[in-house]
């Protein structure tokens, strides 16, 4: 047998439970954050063996390796001891998945070349289990051909994995790429690894938190919504291969690594975001809560309370219902994506939610009863009901995470019969 030896495959949901992880630590000033790495790795679930080079050990002591890890750290292929004890060939059989972080110029050539001259090296080349690369290094060192040859060589030929590096000011003064991933992001590169890529090329529209449908210039009617099950559901997508357009209304959540991100303020803004992306992908997906109604004529300048009056009224209109506008297109055309809807009611829930299945002409509707304290707005679980024509299925309380891949699951099921 050669080659890369078949991938585990593992719960998209938590990738890393039970596996095996060596983390290889190259001779940079990044192998610090080798330690942050390590713990986030054992914190989701993995066991970890640290793999060093000789170099390395002059950055961080492999003592604190073997305290966050429970297990010898493995520095020296030579050393009658650590051979016996270890074994390069043992560690490299035993691995699912080898993550060199950071993988310095040095090790990168040196792995190109197929060069085994210590552990790190020898585990790399021993094992059938992917390998998966955060190189760090100087701007100029990065940037050379020869380095960036041989990254494509472990790329194209032994289908390597390669995550960063990032682009900023580098421990040598210099700015530009050359920066270790953040080691939440070589995480997440891992999990990619470890995952079904069954939304593989899949394009797939996602909408997220509440709109705000403007007053005047510093006020506005919003709504409870966090984005946070929106932005679960898009990074679980992209965990499995999807190309993800998130347009997100406003929130205070992070900016997602490697998606693309549309802002958006209001109902309107987001119905010409869905315009421009909704057609040509697989699937839709509508977890933002949209206002239905707006302030019939904002002001363009601050409303001041003597010029309102004591009881003030507000005029209403209308905002579109998107998803149900998309519904409609979708019959009209005969063609179009997979239409996922979400219902957050406090009360019929399950009623509601098929009513709306009906009325907006889609898929699937993820219903929710928003008066639960653990599910629906800004709570970090959710419990839902998929409701569908030929019936419903309960998913039960969990992670907002969770409850996105298992969400997606069916999505990735609906969408596997139809054409695009
Ligand atoms: N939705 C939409 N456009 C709107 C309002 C809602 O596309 N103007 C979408 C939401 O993103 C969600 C689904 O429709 O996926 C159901 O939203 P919900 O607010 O529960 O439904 P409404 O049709 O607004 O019904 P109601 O507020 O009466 O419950």
């Amino acid at each position: 047998m050669s080659g890369p030896r078949e991938r585990k495959v593992q719960d998209p949901a938590a990738p890393l439970k039970d596996v095996e992880i060596v983390v290889g630590v190259g001779g940079g000033i990044a192998a610090y954050k080798a330690c942050e790495l390590v713990r986030l790795f054992i914190k989701a679930g993995a066991k970890v063996q640290v793999v060093m080079t000789r170099r390395a050990t002059k950055f961080v002591g492999p003592l604190t390796f073997q305290a966050l890890t429970g297990r010898k750290t493995f520095t020296d292929l030579f050393s009658l001891t650590q051979e016996s004890e270890i074994g390069h060939i043992q560690v490299a059989d035993r691995a699912d998945l080898v993550v060199v972080a950071p993988a310095t110029a040095n090790v990168c050539a040196r792995l190109a070349a197929g060069i085994t001259d210590d552990a790190l090296t020898s585990v790399c080349l021993a094992t059938r289990a992917p390998v998966l690369l955060a190189p760090s290094m100087n701007v100029n060192m990065w940037q050379h051909p020869i380095t960036q040859a041989n990254l494509r060589r472990l790329v194209d030929v032994a289908g390597t994995f390669v995550v960063g590096p990032g682009d900023g000011f580098l421990a040598c003064r210099w700015t530009g790429p050359g920066r270790l991933a953040e080691p939440a992001d070589i995480v997440e590169a891992a999990c990619r690894v470890l995952s079904p890529q069954d939304l593989a090329g899949k394009r797939l529209v996602i909408t997220a938190g509440p709109t705000h449908e403007a007053l005047d210039p510093v006020r506005y009617l919003g709504n409870r919504s966090s984005g946070k099950m929106g932005y679960a559901l898009a990074a679980a997508a992209a965990r499995r291969g999807a190309l993800v357009t998130l347009i997100a209304g406003p929130t205070a959540l992070p900016e997602p690594v490697g998606l693309d991100v549309v802002h958006v303020e209001d109902a309107r803004a987001m119905e010409a975001a869905l315009g421009s992306h909704a057609w040509g992908a697989s699937a839709v997906i509508m977890a933002a809560a949209i206002a239905d109604f707006r302030p019939a004529a904002p002001s363009d300048k601050k409303l001041k309370r003597t010029e309102i009056g004591l009881q003030p009224t507000i005029v209403l209109d209308s905002n579109p219902d998107l998803l149900g506008g998309l519904g409609a297109e979708r019959a009209r055309r005969g063609d179009g994506p997979l239409l996922v809807g979400f219902a957050a009611e406090t009360h019929d829930v399950v009623g509601y939610a098929r009513a709306k299945l009906t009325a907006k002409q889609v898929d699937l509707m993820v219903a929710n009863d928003v008066t639960e304290p653990d599910a629906g707005f800004a709570v970090d679980t959710n419990r839902v009901v998929l409701v569908e024509a030929s019936g419903t299925r309960e998913i039960p309380l969990a992670d907002k995470a969770v409850v996105a891949h298992r969400i997606l699951d069916r999505v990735v099921e609906l969408i596997a019969p139809r054409a695009r």
